[in-house]
């Protein structure tokens, strides 16, 4: 198993090259199921979820080529499995992106219920609840979601109790092919949603509404999609990762390869805070604070604040001055962070679903642990700054979903290294 060994106190500086968005990547490659031509793909994040999706699909039957670590061609007209196995699902809980189009399709499959991230129960039932709608029959055997529709899925009224992204797009993708029309109410509109929107639409499925959270899609009654060639939206996630790295050392650092749009709750904040901000087309520019004000997040679903930069602002908190609050309205248990950044120094204290954070205190490096994949990502933030060396161990958290961390972060001037543990 690797570690990463950060040695704190330097500045940063300079460009850095924003990866596609890995929660785009997996409801495309999901969708590549839908299609019966041959699909490329560009601006693959070159990250282990990827990874993962591409070897369920596999196992499916899909016949993939990597033309370089960016780059997929799938083929899917030969699929010969619908069972999606627990071996594979286990590594990542957005498998559950294939139920919609393999039922669709196929009126049936079996899908092992889901693991990832540990962060709360974060259960599938809405994912379950809308295919019974749309006419399936679902049990849960041995673990896994069997799913029957043998007359295909029928277009049908789906109101999300919650807002949901994964649900969103699977019910999209089901809807693809399912016969007649679906209205989809209280859809997500995560700028990944629409995206997803956009592909189906250009492989001629008609959807309304698109970047509304009420979609209607008409279905090709398993008709098969003839996808363009796609490329994938970049990663605004990771994105205002980097941002926080700029703002947790106070330097200037250039995002190449970004969609401003789609950070704009992020940058708000980061002005809030005192830091400039310069945003163009395609890159953002972050610039020192003379002095960086405490703030207050409370996540919520897009276009507000993302629950996927929560752990990466409480670490820029420490930094801060004065007391900042952190609410986290998405998942339950998305604080395991905490206890982490404690161990380097920070003060924090927590009261079920709010966090404060007193700013001014010195990090020192330490020993921790990553324990889901954004968490991760905080605890290397709070190592740029902590006074010493930090190892931050179990980083396969990391590599689900950050391309080339290290080499990106070296770049910029930081010192880190991956190393294997004894
Ligand atoms: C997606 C993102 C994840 C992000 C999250 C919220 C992907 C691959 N992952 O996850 O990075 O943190 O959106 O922006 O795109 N819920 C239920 N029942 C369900 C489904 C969800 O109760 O069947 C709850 C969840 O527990 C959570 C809330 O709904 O409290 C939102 O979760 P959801 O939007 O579904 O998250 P994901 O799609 O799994």
């Amino acid at each position: 198993m690797d570690y990463l060994q950060i040695k704190g106190g330097r500045a940063l500086g300079g460009e850095v090259e924003i990866s596609g968005a890995k929660n785009s990547a997996l409801p495309i490659l999901a969708s590549a199921l839908l299609c019966e031509n041959l699909l490329r793909i560009r601006n693959l994040p070159n990250v282990a979820d990827v990874k993962t999706l591409a070897k369920l699909l596999e196992h499916l039957g899909s016949e993939i080529e990597w033309v370089s670590p960016n780059e997929i061609l799938i083929r899917s007209d030969r699929i010969i499995h619908t069972k999606a196995i627990y071996d594979i699902v286990r590594k990542m809980r957005a498998s559950i992106l294939v139920l919609g189009p393999l039922l669709a399709r196929f009126g049936k499959c079996e899908v092992s219920l889901p693991g990832g991230c540990a962060i709360g129960a974060r259960p599938v039932d809405l994912h379950i609840k809308a295919m019974e709608k749309m006419g399936a029959d679902i049990s849960i055997e041995g673990g896994y979601i069997v799913a029957k529709a043998p007359n295909g899925l029928k277009g049908s009224d789906i109101i999300f109790d919650k807002i949901t992204v994964t649900g969103t797009e699977n019910v999209l993708m089901a809807a693809a092919l399912a016969k007649g029309e679906t209205k989809i109410i209280n859809a997500a509109k995560e700028p990944e949603v629409i995206q997803l929107c956009e592909i189906l639409k250009k492989a001629g499925v008609e959807i309304q509404g698109i970047g509304s959270n009420e979609l209607f899609v008409r279905g090709t009654d398993r008709e098969l999609l003839k996808f363009e060639e796609i490329s994938v939206i970049p990663d605004r996630i990771e994105a205002g990762t980097y941002l926080c790295a700029g703002a947790i050392t106070n330097s200037s650092i250039l995002l190449k390869n970004v969609l401003p749009l789609h950070l704009e709750a992020v940058t708000n904040k980061l002005s809030e805070i005192g830091f400039g901000i310069e945003a163009k087309e395609n890159t953002l520019k972050i610039t020192p604070a003379s002095k960086r004000k405490a703030f207050e997040i409370i996540t919520t679903e897009y276009p507000g604040f993302p629950t996927d930069l929560q752990a990466q602002f409480m670490a820029l908190a420490t930094q801060c001055d004065g007391s900042s609050s952190i609410e986290e309205r998405l998942f339950e248990n998305r604080f395991m962070h905490v206890s982490e950044l404690q161990r380097l120094g920070a003060n924090i204290t927590l009261r079920g679903n709010v966090a404060k954070i007193t700013g001014g205190e010195t990090l020192i490096g330490a020993d921790v642990m990553a324990t889901d994949l954004r968490a991760s990502s905080a605890l290397v933030l709070a190592a740029l700054v902590a006074l010493g060396q930090t190892q931050i161990h179990r980083i396969y958290h990391l590599d689900r979903g950050y391309e080339r961390l290290e080499e990106k972060l070296s770049a910029l001037g930081a010192q880190i290294t991956r190393l294997k543990e004894k």
